[in-house]
Formats: structure tokens, C-alpha cells, sequence
């Protein structure tokens, strides 16, 4: 049935309005406001859409949409709340909308809608606060038995024109957010101590607050002495990442430079290996391609195109998967990719990364790379030269070099360790310092 044939008839009416829309447009020029706007409105559509409402008209900030069933009504009130804080995670401008519903008999003319209701939904709407979802008793009562997400009374108010207040309800749409790719096990370090290092924990986490904000490829590279600590701290990044609902995935490179793309292979393994039920869609539109890297996609996805004799294309084809592989699963939620003793990243990464920094559309993404940057054998010169033409792209690119821990640092572990041997860390430190 269509809710808004001529005539009276009982709908829910769902009201949206983009929080200080006005300010914003006027920091961001007509172009660009056009642009979130029209966005804005292509999403509440498609979620409108999704429930079987239709939307009556745009308000300029908002959109008018009624439903013939309130629960349905509901659910894409918070399947809205939910799409724009995906949408909010890999964006530079947010975009926040309250909503509110009211369902009632109300007149249909001409495509508009009249009515009580429809005044309701209006004024619960300006009542609701940022990212809220509230309605009235009515849609509540109809909506409860078949609605499943939670619903708490936020009391009698008080709303503009109604003389008297009037209960109103909230609807929790906060998506509970747990991993699901597991944390790669050279990245767990359960029980094992970990002591100071401050400054560059502070800095990485700002790098992935920063990465996590914006539509360009983070990259962190870190230095440091065999042992130093390096993959220890990428470890504490990607638990603090992992622990956030963040998806956090490790490759290694090595010195085997025959076996290209090794640590691209290695978190597409741990990936897959995570049987998401939405697996395959975030694998992106080139997951047939992805086979090459990972045997076990064979039978779940088509078979790869054929690209004959010709080496180069097959190569271009295969990193065009894995930038959308990428692209597609940060979009879903953000990615720290830590790629380890990459002074043996292999060309075919490092071209991988070059080309994530033209990829338009990604969603939150931060590569950690850890290096031995003194080592006597040899190494691969991808690293250096990955780092310098990133530089002058727009990707943001984080050098840091790890020292040994503070005498300080290792009474501190000593004493986690060996309780009785901290005294001990102390006086070593002194007499060994002391010429
Ligand atoms: N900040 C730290 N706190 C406690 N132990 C550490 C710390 N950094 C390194 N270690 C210990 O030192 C060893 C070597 O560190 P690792 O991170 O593997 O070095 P790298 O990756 O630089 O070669 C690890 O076994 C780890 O337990
Ligand atoms: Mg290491």
C-alpha cells in the first residue's frame, strides 16, 4: 500500500533534521553544501526507501517521510542514525541528524500530508538532541512488539504549540561495535608486560585519530634496532585499535623477494579466515581477482579472468583488487595494517601503497611499517623510496625511531618480571653508569 493516497489515513511520519546546517554552509560555499546535502538526502532516501515509506518533501534541512507501519518507520530511524555514523567515520565534514516520530490520522492532499501527527513528528524532531532518535507514545506502543532495538522513556515534555506534555520515547540505535577479524596472532602479547615508550604511544594514537578522520591513507614508519621494541609497540597500537571495534591486520615481509605481495597475502588469510557473513561484500567488486592471492576463495567467489601471457596486466589487475579490498572493508570499519621488517617490502607493496594514495573514497586506513634501520645484511631500497614519493603526495607520513628503554623503563619491567630484583635494576643502572 502507498501511505499517501489521497484521502484520511493512519501513517507514522518520520521528520529529519541536519544539525546546524546553516553555519556549515556557510563555512563551506554553496558548492560543497549542495554536494552534503545532496548526499545528506540520497542516504535518509535509500533508508527510507529500504522500510517502504515514501518521502513527502525535502524541508531544505531535513526530509518528510511517512510509513504505513510504525515499526518499520523506527527501524529506519535507526537504520539512518546508523548509515550517517559509518558514513561520519570516514568523512572530513560529519553530517548529524536528530529525527522524530509520531504516527496518527492524518489528511493526504496533493502529496502533502496534514494533521496532528505531522505537526508532532515536526516538534519531536526539534526537541531531539544530536543523533537522537525519539517518538511518540503511540509509535512506541504500535511499533514495540515487533521492533528490536530498545526503547526508554525520556519523560513528559513539554512541546512548542501542545498545550499539554506529552511522553516521549527514545530509541537506542548504537551499533554494539566488536571486531570481527581476531587480532593476528604475532600482534598478541597477552600477559606480557609492556612499560614506557609515552611519546611515541602518543603519537601513533593521534596518527590514528587523524587517519581515522579522513579519506587519505595514514602511513606510521617506524625505525629501530633489531629488538629495540618495534613490533612490541605495534602490538599495544593494534590492541588499543583492536579493542575499538577497529579491523587490525599484520604481514611480514622477507627476504624471499620471489614471494611478492607476501604480506598483502598474509591479511587477506586472516581476513577471510574471519567468515564475516558480510565477508565477500567487503571484499570489493575485484574479488574474483583475489583468488591468485588466496587458494581458499576458490569455489566461494568466480574464478578470475583470464589475462593470458600478459604478466604486467595480470599484476595491474590483481592491485586494482586489493586497493578495493581495502577500500571497501575500511569503509565498513577503520583498518590498522601493520606491515613488519619491511626493510624487505617487496616492489609490488610498495607500488600497492602508492596507488591507495590516488584511490579516491577509502575509508579509514593507518599502515604501520616497522624497519631494521641498521642492519648489516642487505635490504630492499622499497621502503626509503616508498616513504619519499608518499611525502609528496597527500598521504600523511610519520617517521619515528625507536631507542632503547629508559633505566626507568626497565626497573619498571624488572619489577614486573621479578618483584624481588627491582632494587637490584636500580643499583645496576648506577654502578654501570657511573663509569
Ligand atoms: N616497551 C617494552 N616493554 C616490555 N618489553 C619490551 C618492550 N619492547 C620490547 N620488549 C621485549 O623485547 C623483545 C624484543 O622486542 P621486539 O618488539 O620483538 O623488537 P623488534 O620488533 O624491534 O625487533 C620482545 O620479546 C619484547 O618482549
Ligand atoms: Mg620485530
Amino acid at each position: 500500500m502507498r501511505p499517501f493516497e489521497a484521502g484520511l489515513r493512519v501513517v507514522t511520519l518520520l521528520t529529519t533534521d541536519a544539525v546546524s546546517s546553516t553555519p556549515q554552509q556557510l563555512r563551506l560555499g554553496d558548492h560543497r553544501s549542495d554536494e552534503l546535502r545532496r548526499e545528506r538526502d540520497g542516504l535518509v532516501a535509500a533508508e527510507v526507501a529500504a522500510f517502504r515509506g515514501e518521502v513527502v518533501k525535502s524541508t531544505g534541512d531535513g526530509t518528510f517521510a511517512a510509513f504505513p507501519s510504525p515499526s518499520e518507520a523506527l527501524s529506519c530511524a535507526v537504520g539512518i542514525q546508523r548509515a550517517m555514523a559509518r558514513r561520519n567515520l570516514a568523512a572530513s565534514e560529519r553530517i548529524e541528524l536528530r529525527i522524530g516520530l509520531a504516527t496518527g490520522e492524518v489528511i493526504v492532499e496533493e502529496g502533502d500530508i496534514f494533521g496532528r501527527a505531522a505537526i508532532e513528528s515536526t516538534r519531536i524532531t526539534a526537541y531531539a538532541s544530536p543523533g537522537q532518535v525519539l517518538c511518540c507514545e503511540m509509535t512506541q506502543a504500535l511499533a514495540a512488539p515487533r521492533l528490536q532495538y530498545p526503547v526508554e522513556p525520556v519523560g513528559e515534555v513539554r512541546l512548542k504549540g501542545f498545550e499539554a506534555p506529552m511522553p516521549l520515547y527514545r530509541v537506542e540505535w548504537a551499533e554494539v561495535f566488536e571486531p570481527v577479524v581476531p587480532l593476528p596472532a604475532p600482534l598478541v602479547r597477552e600477559g606480557e608486560p609492556f612499560v614506557g615508550r609515552p611519546s611515541v604511544l602518543a603519537t601513533a594514537t593521534s596518527l590514528w585519530a587523524a587517519a581515522t578522520t579522513t579519506q587519505r591513507p595514514h602511513l606510521l614508519v617506524l625505525g629501530g634496532e633489531p629488538g629495540v621494541g618495534k613490533t612490541s609497540l605495534l602490538s599495544r597500537l593494534g590492541a588499543v585499535v583492536h579493542r575499538s571495534g577497529a579491523t587490525v591486520l599484520y604481514g611480514r615481509c622477507t627476504d624471499d623477494d620471489i614471494d611478492s605481495l607476501r604480506p598483502i597475502r598474509q591479511a587477506l588469510g586472516q581476513f577471510i579466515a574471519a567468515r564475516s557473513d558480510s565477508l565477500l561484500d567487503e571484499l570489493g567488486p575485484g574479488r574474483r581477482e583475489l583468488v591468485r592471492l588466496a587458494p581458499e576463495l576458490v569455489g566461494v567467489v568466480e574464478p578470475p579472468r583470464e589475462t593470458g601471457a600478459d604478466h604486467r596486466a595480470a599484476t595491474a589487475t590483481l592491485l586494482d583488487a586489493v586497493a578495493q579490498w581495502l577500500g571497501t572493508a575500511s569503509r565498513v570499519r577503520p583498518i590498522l595494517f601493520v606491515i613488519d621488517d619491511a626493510e624487505w617490502l617487496d616492489a609490488q607493496t610498495a607500488k600497492l601503497l602508492r596507488r591507495l594514495a590516488e584511490e579516491p573514497g577509502l575509508g579509514p586506513l593507518l599502515f604501520a611499517l616497522a624497519h631494521r634501520d641498521r642492519d648489516p645484511v642487505g635490504t630492499t631500497d622499497e621502503l626509503p623510496a616508498l616513504v619519499a614519493s608518499l611525502r609528496s603526495s597527500a598521504t600523511t607520513v610519520e617517521t619515528m625511531r625507536l631507542t632503547g628503554l629508559t633505566p626507568d623503563d626497565v626497573a619498571v619491567l624488572v619489577g614486573r618480571v621479578q618483584p624481588e630484583l627491582k632494587p637490584m635494576a636500580a643499583d645496576l643502572h648506577r654502578n654501570s653508569s657511573s663509569r
